[in-house]
């Protein structure tokens, strides 16, 4: 399938290596694609610039956030959250019409330090401003929960015995969804939150991971529901 993901990031990234290793075809979006291969320092979190990257990755294409959108038969958002909206209408809504959206991002506001707050939370969310924005998106939230590894290798942990969530409003994109985790990145749990107002609850599950990450000291953890089938 061809996939593309807005996004140049470690989750874009990390998506991408995995989804190109299950036989898919990716294009990464970006601002400005010359600009984003020109940077020659590695992001706050360590991770190198994108030109090293994509040598290790020569099968990872880059484009304008309108040429990822455009070529992805499903679409992945994984760009800072307070630019999310930006990334997609660059994407073009006309890109966007009918396709799963798969929407990873996290309202995060660190202008106050370390301890980021939402900045948009409790009687809406991301999530659901993106599929406001873009009705005729299939959005469907999921993943955000995790740290990147985790998202697409959850046997990392445990043996993949902790919990994946989703919501969305249309069912049949949700069942792709599904069935898209658990083929290409091993999910075995994952639980189905009903429609999109649910992102508010997934949104705001990311103050407790935040504590959790400086409790714990490493991204590597993630959440299982006891009593949960699924
Ligand atoms: N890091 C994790 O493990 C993790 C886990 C769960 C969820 N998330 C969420 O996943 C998303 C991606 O995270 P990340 O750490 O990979 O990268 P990030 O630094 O949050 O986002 C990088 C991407 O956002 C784009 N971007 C930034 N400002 C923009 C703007 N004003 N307009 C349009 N695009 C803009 C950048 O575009 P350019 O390429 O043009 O620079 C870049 O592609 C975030 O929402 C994050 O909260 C991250």
């Amino acid at each position: 399938m061809n996939i593309g993901i807005m996004g140049t990031g470690m989750v874009a990234r990390a998506h991408a290596e995995r989804l190109i290793e299950t036989g898919h075809k990716v294009i990464l979006g970006t601002r400005d694609p010359v600009q984003t291969l020109t940077r020659t320092e590695a992001d706050f979190m360590g991770n190198p610039p994108f030109a090293v990257w994509q040598k290790l990755n020569p099968q990872a294409r880059l484009g304008s956030f309108d040429k990822a959108a455009s070529f992805g038969e499903l679409l992945i958002n994984a760009t800072l959250g307070s630019g999310s909206l930006n990334a997609l209408q660059l994407a073009g809504p006309e890109n966007l019409a009918g396709k799963i959206l798969v929407d990873v991002s996290n309202p995060l506001d660190f202008s106050g330090g370390s301890q980021p707050i939402l900045f948009v939370s409790n009687t809406d969310s991301l999530g659901e401003q993106i599929q406001r924005f873009f009705p005729q998106a299939h959005v469907v939230k999921t993943l955000n929960t995790a740290t990147a590894p985790i998202q697409v290798n959850p046997g990392l942990l445990a043996d993949g015995d902790h919990h994946a969530f989703l919501c969305g409003n249309d069912v049949d994109a949700k069942f792709d969804v599904q069935r898209f985790l658990t083929d290409n990145y091993g999910w075995q749990h994952i639980a189905d939150l009903g429609d999109i107002s649910s992102a508010r609850a997934l949104e705001m599950m990311i103050p407790m991971w935040v504590r959790l990450f400086g409790a714990i000291g490493s991204p590597l953890f993630n959440f299982k529901v006891v009593g949960l089938k699924r």
